[in-house]
């Protein structure tokens, strides 16, 4: 898995941030709740130095992990929920970050106005945020108490919805969060295996191959491109919730015909310098119904393709070569229209001599990340 988040999944980083600052607020929500309550004594004087101090150190990771954000791609939720959804899970997140923040200031706030100085772990003691202010310690006990039941609740909805993604949606939202070993030995009882949610797949690009084929006064011309990525979440089971996101860099293009690897990537052609790079990004997966005696799957995805600055709708047929528990093969073909795309400029609108249509060739090999 890749350390840095994609705009399909969460990279390793962003997922033990999330999970180690999940467990640390639910047990600090718990511990808060219980030490209010407790008899004075040691016992209470200890459990509230923890409870300060984690706190501080869940103020830590919070910024580290803003910070982490801010510099990542932040995975876009799959197209076609309704908007509320949309909105409901910026808003939810963002207020989550919010009491990320909130709840540990308040304490911190609470206790300097308070008289009470923070000790980190015994570490060192931190400054004190207000001057003594009793009438402030108790807007701000306040404030932390109830800050802490809002994003109880909050917390239920956001677990509730993920559940609601894993669960009735099949997207794969959850396991962009998770790891599928997690997801499948753990949360799942193993009658709901065999029906897997998709998992995340990365490219293997040796073994894998981009190609097209451009026509030349009615001789074929082929070529290729040798550096490109992709990003795929795929299940055989979920085909409605599958999504792939692939960049090429137009600049790798290479053929056996010098000419054209030589013009290609020039301002008449590709323009890589203006525009380096050619996306695909689907929009639906359809499963085909099987054909009698053909044993494998067959896919179309509705995309789009954005290359050389315009986005222009494809459809790409695709064959489902090879799929296990580790890895899965695909290969495809789709057509497109050059000059939809402004490839060509100049002389070379007329497609007289090359024409306007390219067959694109794939195949792609992919490995399943687990962690
Ligand atoms: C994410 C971080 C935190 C969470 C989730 C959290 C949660 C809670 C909860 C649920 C309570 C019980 C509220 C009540 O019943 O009054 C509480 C009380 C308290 N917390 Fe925190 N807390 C956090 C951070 C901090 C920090 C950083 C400090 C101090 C540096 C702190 C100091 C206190 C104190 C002194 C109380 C007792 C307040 C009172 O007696 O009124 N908390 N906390
Ligand atoms: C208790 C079980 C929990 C589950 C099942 C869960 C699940 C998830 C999932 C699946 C996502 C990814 C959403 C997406 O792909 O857009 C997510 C994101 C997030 N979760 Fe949780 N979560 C849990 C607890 C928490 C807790 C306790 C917090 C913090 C108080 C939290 C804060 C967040 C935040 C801030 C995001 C957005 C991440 C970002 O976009 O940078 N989660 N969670």
């Amino acid at each position: 898995m890749d350390l840095r988040n994609t705009p399909l999944h969460f990279g390793l980083i962003a997922r033990v941030f999330h999970w180690l600052m999940a467990v640390l607020i639910i047990v600090m929500l718990m511990a808060g709740l219980y030490m209010t309550e407790m008899p004075s004594g040691p016992s209470k004087l200890q459990i509230f130095g923890l409870h300060k101090s984690t706190g501080i150190l869940i103020l830590m990771l919070a910024a580290a992990r803003l910070t982490w954000r801010f510099t990542n791609p932040v995975p876009r939720l799959p197209p076609g929920l309704p908007r509320l959804v949309y909105f409901g899970a910026h808003a939810s997140h963002g207020l989550l970050y919010a009491c990320m923040f909130a709840m540990p200031l308040t304490g911190w706030g609470l206790s300097s106005a308070g008289g009470r100085p923070v000790s980190f772990y015994g570490l060192f003691v931190l400054p004190d945020l207000v001057g003594p202010d009793k009438a402030l310690g108790r807007t701000l006990a306040g404030a932390h108490e109830w800050i802490a039941y809002f994003l109880i609740g909050l917390i239920a909805l956001h677990a509730a919805a993920a559940l609601w993604h894993q669960f009735v949606r099949h997207d794969g939202v959850l396991t962009r969060m998770t790891s599928a070993i997690l997801l499948l030995c753990v949360l799942l009882p193993p009658a709901l295996r065999a029906d897997e949610p998709p998992a995340h797949f990365t490219l293997v690009p040796e073994k894998s191959s981009l190609r097209f084929v451009a026509n030349e006064n009615g001789a074929p011309v082929e070529g290729q491109f040798n550096h490109f990525t992709a990003d795929i979440l795929f299940s055989p089971d979920h085909p409605e919730a599958n999504r792939v996101e692939a960049e090429v860099d137009l600049a790798s293009v290479a053929s056996a015909n010098d000419d054209m690897a030589r013009e290609l990537p020039g301002k008449d052609w590709f323009d890589a310098a203006q525009f380096p790079q050619a996306v695909f990004r689907s929009v639906k997966f359809h499963a085909q119904p099987p054909a009698p005696g053909n044993p494998l799957r067959e896919y179309y995805i509705d995309g789009t393709l954005t290359l050389h600055g315009v986005s222009q709708p494809v459809t790409v047929n695709m064959t489902l070569e090879h799929y296990d528990a580790q890895s899965a093969v695909a290969s495809g073909t789709f057509t497109v229209s050059r000059k939809a795309f402004g490839v060509g400029s100049g002389q070379w609108k007329d497609a007289s001599a090359i024409r306007d249509e390219v067959t694109v060739k794939f195949r792609i090999a992919a490995k399943r990340s687990v962690l």
